[in-house]
């Protein structure tokens, strides 16, 4: 199944709640909740008061991707407000098995990401743990970046690594997905679809997601005709 997760980053904070109620009208299935602390990522944004005003304002699952240092210090924070998934950088996490039996232990969802320059291969004792991988698509910290095209073949090895493993995680892209570049990644294997500029940046939330989920449906069917060998 494919899901469309708008990520709050690029929506009106002045006004997040109907925000929220735009792109669930649209079909939105996950929210995406971008957490920057300033070191991890040079951006700061927004921390667990945040998240737990979500979790009352919607059933949608909170997917929080924790760009931050220490990551351990702050799951239960995020778990007790509300948090739904966790995802956490292979490259913020000495002990990344630990960290996932954190994530799990606290009633969340565990979830791994990777930057565009950490190969997939660090992942391979971890498959079996997690709920989703993460493949950044832009180097992490902010919204409306450019796709980094060599994300495409990195979804397609990633999903051939889950079949030769027998995992079973979701694989979610994050960072310049819109219009142009939906239909390669979904296409590539990706099932989880993280966009917030092409859903926030302009135009209508609500319209904006049905487009992106239509283009992103259609690239599924067509994944599936072809029968993508990976996949
Ligand atoms: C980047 C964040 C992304 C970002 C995506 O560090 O993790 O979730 O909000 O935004 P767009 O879709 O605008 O690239
Ligand atoms: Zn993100």
């Amino acid at each position: 199944m494919i899901e469309l997760a708008p990520s709050i980053l690029s929506a009106d904070f002045a006004h997040l709640g109907d925000q929220v109620a735009a792109v669930e009208a649209g079909g939105a299935t996950v929210l995406h909740v971008d957490v920057m602390d300033g070191h991890f990522v040079s951006n700061i944004t927004i921390g667990p008061p945040v998240v737990a005003s979500l979790r009352k304002a919607t059933d949608l699952p909170l997917d929080c991707h924790l760009m931050i240092e220490n990551p351990d210090q702050y799951i239960p924070a995020f778990a007790e407000a509300g948090a739904s998934w966790i995802s956490v950088h292979q490259e913020a996490c000495v002990h990344l098995h630990r960290t996932l039996q954190l994530i799990e232990s606290h009633g969340c969802k565990p979830g791994v990401v990777v930057n565009p320059a950490t190969p997939i291969e660090t992942l391979s004792e971890i498959v079996g743990m997690v709920h989703h991988v993460l493949i950044m698509s832009v180097n992490p910290g902010f919204g409306g970046q450019k796709f980094i095209p060599t994300s495409v073949d990195k979804i397609a090895r990633l999903a051939a690594m889950r079949k030769q493993h027998d995992a079973s995680f979701s694989i979610e892209v994050d960072g310049g997905v819109d219009r142009d570049t939906i239909g390669k990644v979904v296409r590539a294997g990706a099932q989880i679809l993280v966009a917030g500029n092409a859903v926030f940046g302009h135009g209508n939330p609500t319209v904006n997601a049905k487009e992106l989920l239509a283009l992103a449906s259609d690239a599924e069917r067509e994944r599936k005709r072809v029968g993508m060998q990976y996949v």
